[in-house]
Parts: structure tokens; sequence; C-alpha cells
């Protein structure tokens, strides 16, 4: 992506002081989601990498890895899986906690959402400290998928969740940082 197009998309990222603790700068997607430029770009340049190749399933992370992870899914022709907070999915569950940059939750996957060996990719939002990408990689593994990348819009590189992911063997792809 040039560096144009790189800074569109990240001026598209609203930041708010403050939300929802003291101390968190929370980076709003929903106003690059707003901006139809902006959010097409996004999703082209998530599946860049895997164009053509063999993707069999997108993974995405509740909630806002379901707008990004649907949207990567059909431009790839895979299907979707959705990970979902406790007691959403109505069938069978595998489920993991986890620890959050500003608490801890429960997520779930279907047991059996994928096949043996299907090529998965996980696509969400933003990474923080990596707690919910790890653990997604982990229900992931848990129910047979290979887990051929991870992808995210952001990056918040200061709190290491890219390189904890990587130190699991997960190539991992984002498109924009905030220090
Ligand atoms: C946000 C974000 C990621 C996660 C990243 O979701 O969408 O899923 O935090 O943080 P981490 O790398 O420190 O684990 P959140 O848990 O706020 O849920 P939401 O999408 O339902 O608002
Ligand atoms: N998830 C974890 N940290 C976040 C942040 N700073 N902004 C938006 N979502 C987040």
């Amino acid at each position: 992506m040039d560096s144009r197009t790189l800074s569109a998309l990240k001026d598209s990222i609203r930041s708010i002081p403050d939300y929802p603790k003291p101390g968190i700068v929370f980076r709003d997607i929903t106003t690059l989601l707003g901006n139809p430029g902006a959010f097409r770009r996004a999703v082209d340049e998530l599946v860049h990498p895997f164009a053509g190749g063999r993707i069999d399933q997108v993974a995405g992370i509740e909630a806002r890895g379901f707008i990004l992870g649907g949207a990567v899914a059909h431009q790839l022709s895979s299907g979707f899986v959705p990970i979902r907070k406790k007691g959403k999915l109505p069938h069978t569950t595998v489920s993991i906690a986890y620890a959050l940059e500003y608490g801890t939750d429960e997520m779930e996957i279907h047991s059996d959402a994928v096949k043996p060996g299907d090529r998965v990719i996980l696509v969400d939002d933003l990474i923080a400290t990596g707690g919910t990408a790890t653990a997604a990689v982990n229900l992931l593994r848990r129910i047979g998928a290979e887990v051929v990348a991870a992808c995210f819009v952001i990056d918040l590189p200061d709190l290491g969740g890219a390189d904890r992911l990587r130190a699991l063997d997960v190539p991992v792809r984002t498109l924009i940082g905030f220090e």
C-alpha cells in the first residue's frame, strides 16, 4: 500500500481517549466502516496475500471481526466461522478463557466448524495484547484447523500481541500501527 493510501486509511479511524477505561485510547473502526473507500481498501488489503490460494475458512472474532471477516470470506470465496463470546453458539462448542487489555472474557467455537486440516485465516479489527487472538488460534487448532495466518487492520505494537502470535508460529499481517 502506498503511503498516501495508508495515511488515508489511518485517518479514517477515530481515536477516543479514556474509553472504555481511563488510560485506554480506543481505536474506533466505525468511522472506517462508514467510509466506503476506506472499508473497501481495508478489505482488499487484508485479502491481497491470499487471493488465488486455497483458504477453506475465514474465522472472525466477535464482534468487529465478524464485519471484516465476513467481507474477506466473500472475496476469497471461503466459508466463515464465527468465534463468539460465551453462551451465544447453539451447538456443541469448545471454549477458552482469555485476558484482555481491559478485563477478561471467554470465547467459543463450534467443535465441528472446520474439517481436519482446513486452511483457515483468522481476522479481527485490532490486535493489542494478543490475548484474544491467541485464544482464537488455540481454539482453531483444537478443532483441527491449520491456521495459515492472522490478519488485523490495526496493530498496537507497544502491547506485543503480534509478536506473541508469531511465537506460536502464526504469520501475522497488520495494516496500520498506532504507537
Ligand atoms: C477488541 C478487539 C479485539 C480485542 C483485542 O475486542 O476487537 O478482538 O479487543 O485485544 P487483545 O489483543 O488485547 O486481546 P473486544 O474484546 O473489545 O470485543 P468487541 O469486539 O465485542 O467490542
Ligand atoms: N481492543 C483492545 N484494545 C483496544 C483499543 N485500544 N482500541 C480498540 N479496541 C481495543
